[in-house]
């Protein structure tokens, strides 16, 4: 999840930023393209194009797939309001999303390469422990959605009354933990990390998604969570723009 273009790498043959000399003869390769772009007016595109994502906007491009999920879980909440019965697939999607992407995943990432050098320079710690046990209450909420889930049906009061209870708690803990690192523990990477380990840190982002997802991660997921956004007829974003008072 690299490319400001999604498809920016596939342009040039070998553009991997595995090692220093496959990055450099991008770098090249761009110089080139954005040199002919002073004759040709296209070159700053495609500079543009090959721009770096920074672990922060990584990572807030990541919240992004978790607001939508938290969305979904608040069409299950409207749903169990008005007494509407919920199909345990969607559920199981949307949860599932939660459990491999943001947990097994974006979670990850945190726990491995930011909490750390947070708690070695001595910088929000406090902040640090706190979004830590929240990762691993997420983990037991979401593993209890998932045992929901997997029934055939969500039809007694009591699971109901339990699905309701986990989404809400889900909800309410995660809008202000992904907030606080949005605006406080995100933006303070750059004081606490070396230019350099800043881009490192890039790189290392990178590698661990293809490992797990390989090419396109990101945009799978957004795809997946669309899917269900279209299932349960929530997708339409201007159904959620006010009627112009008359
Ligand atoms: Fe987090
Ligand atoms: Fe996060």
């Amino acid at each position: 999840m690299k490319n400001a273009g999604n498809h920016a790498g596939a342009h040039y043959p070998g553009s991997s930023r595995r090692n220093f000399i496959e990055h450099s003869f991008k770098i090249t390769v761009v110089s080139g393209i954005a040199g002919m772009g002073l004759l040709t007016g296209c070159g700053h595109k495609a500079a543009a194009e090959e721009e770096e994502i920074s672990p922060p906007e990584d990572l807030m491009r990541e919240h992004g797939i978790l607001n939508r999920v938290l969305l979904v879980y608040d069409h299950f909440l409207a749903m169990l309001a008005s007494n509407q019965d919920i199909p345990p697939q969607p559920v199981m999607d949307a949860a599932g999303i939660i459990h491999t992407f943001i947990e097994a995943y974006h979670e990850k990432q945190e726990e491995d390469f930011l909490f750390p050098r947070f708690e070695k320079a001595g910088k929000l710690t406090d902040l640090v422990q706190v979004l830590r046990l929240q990762h691993e209450q997420g983990r037991i909420i979401t593993g209890q959605l998932l045992a929901l889930a997997r029934q055939p049906r969500i039809s007694t009061d009591n699971d109901k009354l339990k699905l309701h209870d986990l989404l809400s708690a889900f909800i309410r803990m995660y809008r202000p933990h992904e907030a606080r690192e949005d605006t406080v523990l995100f933006p303070a990477l750059r004081s606490i990390v070396s230019k350099h380990e800043f881009d490192s840190l890039g790189e290392d982002f990178e590698k661990r998604e293809h490992q797990l997802f390989g090419e396109g991660g990101f945009e799978e997921f957004v795809d997946k969570v669309a899917g269900i956004e279209q299932q349960l007829g929530i997708y339409d974003l201007a159904q959620f723009t006010p009627k112009p008072a008359h």
